[in-house]
């Protein structure tokens, strides 16, 4: 079995101190920075936007997974590969011509992520799935750290494992929301690949112990 990928989102940094802890992200197990940009359109929520991501390029030394939820992402393709991103991840229900969209984020050298909101099936992914690199399933509705999972994403981490198996896809399957140790070893026994974790990670008192026994949790 693969090793498991642990991502901590960026999101629930202290964004006075984010050197800081951008850094301690350097020195700990973890596997990537998961990056969260929201333009108050999509979601109901501002997160931070490009120069901000360009510092945190400047000290991170994991690959940069960003998620975008906004409206309209391919206008900011290039951007994003521009700033340094490896994984761009646009929304499923942002995307007018998805296919389109992947191609052109494939072109760039990034690889290509789809997020599906809670109540978008996986099987909607059916005929782009080889195209793909990565699929976020959000276990929360996207826009804020600190929600709660949602218990269904089980059943569709199983059902989205099943396309890919069948389509002899090497998609990697990642969970975003309300990830931590009561949920991640039931995601990753359902076939997921990359657990994303903001407030269980940051907020932790010991946060570099907490990655640590995630880490050791799912693999
Ligand atoms: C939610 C974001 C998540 C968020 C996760 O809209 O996409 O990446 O930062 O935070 P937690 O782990 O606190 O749910
Ligand atoms: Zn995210």
């Amino acid at each position: 079995m693969s090793e498991k990928l642990i991502a901590p989102s960026v999101l629930a940094a202290d964004f006075a101190n984010l050197q800081r802890d951008v850094e301690m992200i350097n020195n700990s197990d973890a596997d990537w920075f998961h990056i969260d940009i929201m333009d108050g359109v999509f979601v109901p929520n501002i997160s931070f936007g490009m120069p901000v991501l360009r510092d945190i390029v400047k000290h991170a030394s994991k690959t940069i997974d960003v998620h975008l939820m906004i409206v309209e992402p391919d206008r900011y393709i290039q951007k994003f590969a521009d700033l340094g991103s490896n994984i761009l991840t646009v929304h499923y229900e942002a995307c007018t011509h998805l296919h389109r969209t992947i191609q052109a984020i494939k072109a760039t050298g990034m690889k290509a992520g789809v997020a599906l909101n809670p109540h978008t099936s996986v099987h909607l992914l059916e005929d782009v799935i080889q195209d793909l690199d990565m699929v976020c399933l959000m276990s929360v509705n996207p826009g804020f750290g600190g929600q709660s999972f949602i218990e269904n994403t089980y059943a569709k981490v199983s059902a989205l494992k099943e396309i890919i198996t069948r389509k002899n896809a090497s998609t990697l399957i990642e969970i975003d929301g309300g990830v931590t140790n009561k949920n991640a070893k039931q995601l990753v026994a359902a076939g997921a690949d990359v657990l994303v974790a903001g407030s269980y990670v940051f907020k932790s008192d010991d946060p570099i112990t907490t990655v640590k026994e995630l880490r050791k949790l799912v693999n």
